[in-house]
């Protein structure tokens, strides 16, 4: 049932094709615009299991806003919100909701980046800037990708202190346990009507990426509604962004409803891998996390057949997986394992995948069938479709 044979596959590829005149070492952090970071880290910590990290704010001497740093594993994220009516985070929460502003990345050299990526057509939105405190240097620039979201290069192997200078250390009385996210896997921008191909280039041109998976919208669609998607991931792999377009089906894409909510491009989601995707779904469960609907009953019949076509064996109990929903696709290379939330806030637009695999490299490509019919429930009673 996978799509995976019929598009353009292979990491081969990749290691052949991108540029390497932009380094990336891996996500660093990830930062949200929210209406209120104090009850959103609350949300983070006891629904997801993220740990207090960092704070800025008021008591450390900075007037506009405040910013909370959670850590889970390998994955950093911030919550910010402005202090101020003057604050332009405002404009940006009052435009969009709450949502992702950036996506910074880990890199060796932050001034170098910013250069490689300016020279070839990028958008500035940060020069490069040192910050420095009595645990050393952290030098960040930044350029806008699709939408009002932000990249920033953070250059950190001259800085020992927590998080970036400014920060202080968030001890916390709360500290509840971690559910087993362990770190980013990608994350999916959302662009408008014709504009898939115009980021795709963006990323090949300014950020040397390569696309190494495609689907249409023959491939990914339902009764009602398409969407076409495209796939770029750097060098050596790790960071990987796909890259969505709404498409023209009888109903509304899921991806306009997107647009409409965040009114303009943005991220859509952020898959996090777990190594225990069991686990961690039964207790982000259990802590309130809402997820898309199970997918029917034939659907789990027809995965042993998924898999023996692949000669792979399940080592899970498929009625687990099919009591918490979690959903399995095959490829050559293995399987992997994958849910979706419902959106994380109340205009329907970020949500979060989680994702463990088993060998396998895809995105889920023969679940996207389920997966579309389930959003599109989601819809109908949001009275989006
Ligand atoms: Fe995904």
């Amino acid at each position: 049932m996978s799509n995976i044979e019929n598009v353009e596959y292979g990491l081969e590829k990749i290691f052949k094709d991108a540029k390497d005149f932009l380094p990336l070492l891996g996500t660093d952090y990830i930062e949200f615009y929210v209406g209120n970071a104090k009850q959103a880290a609350h949300f983070y910590k006891s629904a997801f299991g993220f740990q207090s990290y960092a704070y800025k704010g008021l008591e450390t001497d900075n007037r506009e806003y405040a910013s909370y740093v959670l850590k889970q594993d390998k994955i950093k994220i911030v919550l910010t919100t402005p202090l101020n009516s003057k604050s332009q985070i405002n404009d940006h929460i009052v435009k969009h909701g709450d949502g992702v502003k950036i996506i910074a990345i880990w890199v060796d050299d932050a001034t170098k980046a910013w250069k490689e990526t300016t020279s070839r057509g990028a958008k500035s939105f940060m020069s490069p800037t040192i910050e420095k405190d009595e645990h050393g240097e952290v030098i960040r620039s930044g350029i806008y990708t699709y939408g009002e979201t932000v990249h920033l290069f953070v250059e950190r192997k001259n800085y020992k202190g927590t998080f970036l200078p400014g920060y202080q250390k968030w001890e916390s009385e709360y500290n509840p346990e971690p559910t087993g996210l362990k770190f980013i896997d990608h994350m999916v921008g959302n662009v408008g009507w014709n504009e898939m191909n115009k980021w795709v280039k963006f990323y090949e041109d300014v950020m040397g990426f390569v696309n190494f998976l495609s689907f249409d919208d023959k491939q990914i669609n339902t009764e009602y509604s398409a969407l076409m998607s495209k796939v770029m991931s750097n060098g050596n792999g790790r960071i990987k962004f796909p890259i969505n377009e709404p498409a023209e089906g009888k109903k509304k894409s899921q991806i306009e409803e997107y647009l409409d909510f965040y009114e303009g491009a943005g991220v859509q989601h952020i898959a996090v891998a777990t190594d225990d995707i069991i686990t961690t779904v039964s207790k982000l469960r259990s802590r309130g996390i809402e997820f898309l609907s199970t997918p029917p009953d034939e659907y789990y019949k027809a995965v042993p057949l998924r898999l023996e076509t692949h000669n792979h064996k399940l080592k899970e109990d498929i009625d687990t997986l099919k009591g918490l929903g979690i959903m399995i696709d095959a490829d050559e290379e293995g399987y992997l394992l994958q849910i979706f939330t419902k959106p994380v806030e109340d205009r329907p637009t970020l949500f979060f995948e989680i994702i463990q695999r088993v060998g396998a490299r895809g995105f889920g490509a023969g679940n996207f069938k389920a997966l579309f019919e389930s959003i599109e429930r989601e819809q109908e009673k949001r009275g989006t479709l």
